[in-house]
């Protein structure tokens, strides 16, 4: 009997390492927009990377260790848009084409991380 073997999207992409790598130079790319930048300009980055790389871990399918506030909570009152919420996908986006990962992960994580919109733009 064939035993059905599921493999995250958290293991194709690489595990930890990848994942860590990847947050690093996503956030390079967001802090880098002028549209973006201020929204971080108190944030400690090294805790936002860290929180980052756990919610997205725990996301795409790897272990949860998030311990971080839930995505509206996290983004209430901020004054983000549409348009800022697309920019930043955007940016995970070609972060995760910059690495090499194929496009069927990328749409995926897309397909993930597209439906926070609604808890995350709040103007
Ligand atoms: C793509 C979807 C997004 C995800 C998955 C995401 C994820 C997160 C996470 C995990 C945190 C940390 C929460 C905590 O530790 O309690 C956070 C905080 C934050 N996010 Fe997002 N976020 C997204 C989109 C955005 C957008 C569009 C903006 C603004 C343009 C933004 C700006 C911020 C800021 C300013 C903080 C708070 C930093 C601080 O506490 O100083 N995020 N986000």
């Amino acid at each position: 009997m064939q035993q059905a073997v599921e493999t995250t999207l958290f293991e194709k992409l690489g595990g930890s390492a990848a994942i860590e790598a990847v947050v690093m130079a996503f956030y390079k790319r967001v802090l880098g927009d002028p549209d973006l930048q201020g929204f971080f300009a108190k944030t400690d980055m090294d805790k936002q990377t860290r929180s980052q790389i756990a919610f997205l871990t725990m996301a795409l399918g790897g272990p949860n260790e998030y311990n971080g506030r839930p995505m509206k909570a996290a983004h209430d009152g901020m004054g983000i848009t549409e348009m800022h919420f697309d920019k930043v996908a955007g940016h995970l986006v070609d972060t995760l084409k910059s690495v090499g990962v194929c496009d069927d992960d990328v749409n995926e994580v897309v397909a993930l991380i597209g439906p926070l919109k609604k808890q995350i733009v709040s103007a």
